[in-house]
């Protein structure tokens, strides 16, 4: 495995992941479980956040506190529109977070990702960047999403998933071999329609109810 890919195998994570791959899982349940883990994933995502010390009062005494040191808040991009599940939880852990939106389909002739829809918060430079989407299966999404989001010149990026199929990580890894992935399991391949075996089905319509 790539050295830029860490597997996430915190016991919670994986039971909930478990709970969320059963096929009897109900949206809501679905839902709930990823805003879950979205929390535990992006706890340790930023574990590596640079800190700094402030004097603050408390009722007994002064000290020196740490703070988070950025200027500007993180960023949260979601690739639309599965991306929207880890967006969620992550944003109940990082309420001041800025979110950026990027939406791509695929042209069914060129199989080119063509972008419909592109939204980010301002001094994104000056911005530490986490790009969400809960599957990376061929990966090319992922791939087309941070080569348009390089553009914009992140402080950092990091790409955080839920679920990802080795072609996937190692197409992205061929691709962005700077970029550091995050996931919480990697499974065994990719079907011939391109879905995670085993999976959890599609990650869109299970979060939205649409299938
Ligand atoms: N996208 C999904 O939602 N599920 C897969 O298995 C592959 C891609």
């Amino acid at each position: 495995m790539p050295a830029q890919v860490t597997v996430i195998d915190h016991p919670l994570i994986q039971h909930k992941l478990t709970l969320m791959r059963r096929a009897e899982t109900s949206t809501a349940k679905f839902r709930s479980l990823l805003t879950e883990i979205s929390m535990l994933l992006a706890y340790e995502v930023t574990r590596d956040l640079p800190l700094k010390t402030e004097s603050i009062k408390t009722p007994l005494a002064v000290m020196d506190a740490p703070v988070l040191a950025a200027e500007k808040k993180l960023v949260l991009v979601s690739i639309m529109r599965a991306g929207q599940g880890i967006l969620d939880g992550m944003l109940q852990l990082m309420p001041t977070a800025r979110v950026g939106h990027i939406g791509l389909y695929r042209d069914p002739t060129t199989l080119v990702p063509v972008e419909y829809y592109f939204k980010l918060p301002h001094d994104v430079e000056e911005r530490d960047m986490l790009v969400v989407d809960p599957m990376i299966a061929t990966g090319n999404s992922a791939v087309a999403a941070v080569s348009r989001l390089k553009e914009t010149s992140p402080k950092s990026l990091k790409l955080v998933c839920l679920l990802a199929a080795p072609e996937g990580i190692h197409n992205f890894h061929d691709q962005h071999p700077d970029v550091p992935v995050y996931t919480a399991a990697i499974d065994e391949r990719l079907d011939e329609h391109g879905y995670i075996i085993p999976g959890l089905g599609d990650a869109g319509d299970r979060l939205f109810g649409t299938k």
